[in-house]
């Protein structure tokens, strides 16, 4: 079977659960306080690591606690690490999360995570093989997005771009991925409020992700693949398990649809934990 490459952020996530939302200048008392390990990129490998075996994270981390707990968070979860960089003297990416009301708002702060750049990446890209899948999000600089794809275009390799969090891209990579996986309101944003548009204009490579509604992609028509309710916890992560399990169905050869309906399936599942990676599924539950 072929690699699952990802190649993204890695992050602590600094979680406070609570009632109220301070307005500007104001202070409120919150419920509950955490760490976990998070990062879209590092999610991504988590889930699809659960599901699956050869998965591996290029990336990078601070000179900190915080790295090493990162690296070893990702090794407790089948996720091969040796394409990690430590960077001297930063420190690793951090994301501060506020839960209110069943949603979360969420601040990156990059810092080793601006170090995946595309000379420390390519070299390690050469490891692997045509027919692999790349994973990326945007939580790593733009040029690098831009030089892996062209890397995987050249040899043969397929990739799904997550464009979460939203940031201007070039329709040119759209163009050259193979598949991209926005939200709703990435979507909207991507396609300029086109989106019906841009599914038929990217026939089986536009999947637009609606939580629990499912996702929608475009084949002769357009297809709604149904989602699955389930109780409300916490929806941090629940994107990128959709991703991480979608990785896992297409290089399983799955079909478009019955790869959407699995990581409709897998993001499910996501939610009803706190934490972005707690309630990620194992393959026993999805069996
Ligand atoms: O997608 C959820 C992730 O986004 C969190 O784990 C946090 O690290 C942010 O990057």
């Amino acid at each position: 079977m072929g690699n699952i490459i990802v190649v993204g952020s890695a992050s602590i996530d600094l979680v406070v659960k609570t009632n109220m939302i301070p307005k500007a200048g104001e202070t409120v008392m919150g419920d509950t306080f955490f760490t976990t390990p998070g990062g879209k990129g590092a999610n991504q490998a988590v889930a699809a690591a659960r599901l699956s075996d050869n998965v591996y994270m290029i990336g990078a981390v601070g000179e900190d606690e915080y790295g090493k707990q990162i690296i070893r968070n990702l090794e407790q979860n089948n996720v091969n690490t040796d394409y990690i960089d430590i960077i001297e003297n930063e420190a690793s990416g951090t994301a501060h999360i506020t839960l209110f009301e069943d949603d979360n708002r969420i601040i990156v702060v990059p810092a080793a995570n601006s170090y995946v750049t595309a000379d420390k990446v390519l070299p390690k890209l050469e490891h692997f093989n045509a027919g692999d899948i790349i994973v990326m999000q945007h939580e790593i600089p733009e040029e690098t997005i831009a030089a892996v794809v062209s890397f995987a275009e050249k040899h043969d390799m397929k990739v799904i771009l997550n464009p979460a969090p939203y940031r201007k891209l070039d329709h040119d990579i759209i163009e050259k991925v193979t598949w991209v996986t926005p939200n709703e309101s990435e979507s909207e944003l991507l396609f300029e409020n086109q989106v019906d548009k841009a599914l038929t204009n990217y026939p089986n490579k536009l999947i637009v992700t609606k939580g629990a509604s499912g996702a929608v992609f475009y084949s002769d028509s357009q297809r709604l693949v149904a989602g699955y309710k389930k109780e409300v916890i916490d929806t941090t992560g629940a994107g990128d398990t959709f991703n991480g399990a979608l990785a896992v169905a297409l290089i399983e050869n799955k079909t478009l649809a019955d790869a959407v309906a699995f990581a409709n399936l897998a993001g499910s599942y996501a939610i009803t934990g706190l934490g972005a990676q707690s309630a990620m599924p194992y393959r026993k539950d999805l069996d």
